[in-house]
């Protein structure tokens, strides 16, 4: 069995950098690529812009020899390390199609200075078929084949960015080669990070397996997401109903509604699924209902405000809106694809003045590529006529929110545990709490 010991990762973000640490750490020399010139230099000069790698474990690992550098620069190349991993984005197109352009671009990279005996593996969330499909075709344009010449391998990524639970050793990794032999060596390779490999039938599998966890997750939220518009209309909380169902020691796992999904990952991977289906006359109705339920939630929070406002005699138009949290999830910097940008054009479309506080998000943009920078809290509070919870980030003072601020719309159950005003919080599934909440 080859022993991979020097590696390149291609794709220096959320998925790369914390694995180019890791590989370090299990003691390989590792050189890291990114297509894009100031990521590099950030890391180079010891700034980790990832939420999960503090500036402190970059330092250890370029003292211990980690290289970054850019392929745009001229003569860069590959072909000195055993293996490489590609971790660049697997982005959506606006009619939601698969856009495998920076896949095919870091496969044409490699394909310049790919050589005989290299193990290559993609680690980019993508559909089943496109590592023996277009993956492989660029790369064999080097004249070299898979499975002959060198190793091919798809190995997904499952961190979850924020939760140190979901990087560490003991999460299993998935691995399926082109051949038997390159499920080995990829798991080999992994075997200096991760606890278990699970060995897979095919690269396929593991792409599949990958999309089936994320479609999991896309589908419940959305299955909670409707309940949450149902238990509005029936008077019922279903932040109580959830909880409930949850004492279950078996056969449920508890997912939570709230203002849209948002991240690199539910938003845009079960798309690739979807996609790739329709070649087979096959409509993932699921996919695309989840979808719909999810990307409708910005528009209802935007209901719930105008409806706060209404039980005021206020309206929207010309209302100072304050929202609270961008980022697409609690405790986190990442805002891509955050519903905030969404429910924040959405109120502005109708008329509110809006501003938001963001303890991890310096500046931000919605939708319609207006341009935002963050308030503080005690600003925000004083100035709003209705605040907006849409990511409770733990380090916010939710008593201050809740003592100061004079409506709210609460989309995550920020309230509970806070006492609060009759009349002075709406909460999304819920409806009005009650004064002083529990
Ligand atoms: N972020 C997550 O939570 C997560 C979790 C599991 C899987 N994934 C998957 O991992 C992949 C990477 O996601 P991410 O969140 O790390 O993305 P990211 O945007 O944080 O990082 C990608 C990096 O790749 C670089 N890049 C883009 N095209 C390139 C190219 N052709 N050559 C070299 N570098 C290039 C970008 O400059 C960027 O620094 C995606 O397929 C994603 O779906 C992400």
């Amino acid at each position: 069995m080859i022993q991979d010991r020097s590696i390149g990762i291609i794709g220096l973000g959320y998925v790369g950098l914390p694995l180019a640490m890791a590989f370090s750490e299990a003691g390989l020399a590792v050189t890291g690529i990114d297509a894009n010139p100031d990521r590099v230099e950030e890391l180079n000069s010891g700034h980790s812009p990832i939420d999960d790698v503090d500036d402190a474990r970059l330092g250890r690992a370029l003292k211990t020899g980690v290289k970054f550098i850019a392929s745009a620069d001229a003569g860069r190349s590959l072909g000195e390390v055993d293996a490489i991993v590609v971790c660049v984005p697997t982005p959506i197109t606006q009619s939601k199609d698969p856009d495998l352009g920076p896949v095919i671009s870091a496969a044409e990279f490699i394909g310049q200075s790919l050589r005989k005996g290299q193990l290559v593996v993609l680690q980019s969330t993508t559909f089943p078929g496109t590592t023996t499909g277009p993956f492989r075709e660029e790369l064999e344009k080097s004249g070299l084949a898979a499975g002959r010449d060198f190793d091919l391998a798809f190995a997904p990524e499952r961190v979850n960015p924020g939760d140190p639970t979901s990087s560490g050793r003991e999460v299993p990794r998935l691995v399926g080669g082109t051949t038997p032999a390159s499920t080995a060596r990829a798991g080999a390779l992994f075997e200096n990070i991760n606890d278990r490999v699970v060995p897979l039938s095919s690269p396929d599998a593991a792409e599949m397996a990958k999309l089936l966890e994320n479609v999991f997750r896309s589908v419940n939220i959305a299955f909670v997401n409707q309940l949450a518009l149902l238990c509005e209309r029936m008077g019922l909380d279903v932040w109580e109903v959830v909880d409930a169902a949850a004492t279950k020691p078996f056969g449920f796992m508890a997912f939570r509604p709230g203002p849209g999904v948002g991240g690199h990952c539910i938003p845009v991977d079960p798309y690739y699924l979807a996609w790739r289906t329709r070649e087979f006359d096959f409509v993932e109705r699921f996919i695309e209902l989840a979808g719909d339920i999810n990307l409708a939630m910005p528009r209802h929070v935007v209901e719930l405000a105008s409806e706060a406002l209404n039980q005021r005699g206020q309206s929207l138009r010309r209302a100072r809106v304050g929202v609270i949290g961008v980022a697409f999830k609690p405790d986190v910097q990442d805002a891509r694809n955050a519903p905030a940008a969404s429910i924040m054009a959405f109120l502005r479309e109708k008329g509110a003045e809006v501003s938001y506080h963001d303890p991890f998000v310096a500046e931000f943009s919605d939708t319609e590529g207006e341009v935002y920078q963050a308030v503080p809290l005690e600003r925000l509070l004083a100035e709003s006529d209705l605040v907006v919870v849409v990511t409770a980030h733990n380090s916010i003072d939710w008593a201050a929110v809740y003592d100061r601020a004079a409506l709210v719309v609460d989309t995550v159950n920020s309230s509970r545990g806070h006492v609060t005003r009759q009349g002075q919080v709406l909460r999304l599934g819920a409806g009005w709490t009650e004064p002083s909440a529990e």
